[in-house]
């Protein structure tokens, strides 16, 4: 691990490219940014434009082609970088897209694994997990089985569990894909005031343009695998 300092960035990604084979056109190409602590940032682009990409990169679930990531003190290259990825994970809360809950488990049960991997005692596990469920309008829904759950509902679920432990930097993959507005509103509210109380940087990637437009946060936009615009959004110039 590299030792790091308040003010270092807590993600550094320097010339990304990604191929994913022989022939392919690169998934990304040069990209390159910083994430501080405490930032809320969106990461958009049109279908294929990379973000997945990006953000499995960025946990280590894919190396890059050529290029680096530092992120939380941990060096992701291409050789494959840091061996401690169970801390990186450990440090992160993820939201895939897709929202991927366990269906033989219930609702409390997918929340709670996020503490139960981490080894937090039961009762502080149940009362995070229940102030949470309360907090999301879930509680009444806490022993159902996912399949019982709307599409929006599930996740709200898998952005339950992806919270629980404080991250330290919260990586989402459309997690408002199937809300209506003013649900992925709510969840995007809850989301910024949570990562502000705790000081956490987001990066969440996003086709809601709606809300995107209406919030004053910083947007990364992808194109074809390039950053094509990265900068804070003005509220009034939606
Ligand atoms: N495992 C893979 N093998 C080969 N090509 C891949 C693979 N995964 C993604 N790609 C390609 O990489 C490009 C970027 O895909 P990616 O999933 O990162 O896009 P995205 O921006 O997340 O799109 P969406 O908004 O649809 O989720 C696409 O052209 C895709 O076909
Ligand atoms: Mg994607």
């Amino acid at each position: 691990m590299i030792s790091q300092t308040e003010m270092d960035p807590i993600v550094s990604v320097k010339e990304v490219t990604k191929i994913y084979g022989k022939g392919y056109e690169p998934a990304l190409s040069r990209v390159s940014f910083e994430l501080h602590r405490g930032e809320f940032v969106y990461l958009i682009g049109p279908t294929g434009a990379g973000k997945t990409t990006l953000l499995h990169i960025l946990l280590g679930l894919r190396k890059p082609t050529s290029g680096y990531v530092d992120i939380l003190g941990h060096h992701l290259d291409a050789s494959g970088g840091s061996k401690d990825i169970r801390n990186l994970r450990l440090r992160t809360g993820v939201i895939f897209q897709g929202s991927y809950l366990l269906n033989d488990k219930t609702v409390y049960e997918n929340v709670i694994m996020s503490l139960e991997v981490r080894d937090y005692p039961v009762p502080e596990v149940k009362r995070r997990a229940e102030a949470m469920l309360y907090k999301l309008g879930l509680l009444d829904k806490k022993n159902f089985m996912p399949e019982e759950l709307s599409g929006g509902q599930k996740q709200l679920v898998a952005f339950a569990r992806a919270i629980l432990h404080e991250p330290e930097l919260i990586i989402a993959d459309e997690p408002t894909a199937n809300l209506d507005l003013n649900t992925a509103r709510e969840l995007i509210n809850t989301i910024q005031s949570l990562a502000k109380n705790m000081n956490t940087t987001v990066l969440l990637a996003t086709h809601n343009v709606e809300l995107v437009a209406e919030m004053g946060n910083r947007v990364i936009r992808l194109e074809k695998g390039r950053i094509v615009f990265d900068a804070r959004k003005v509220k009034s110039f939606a």
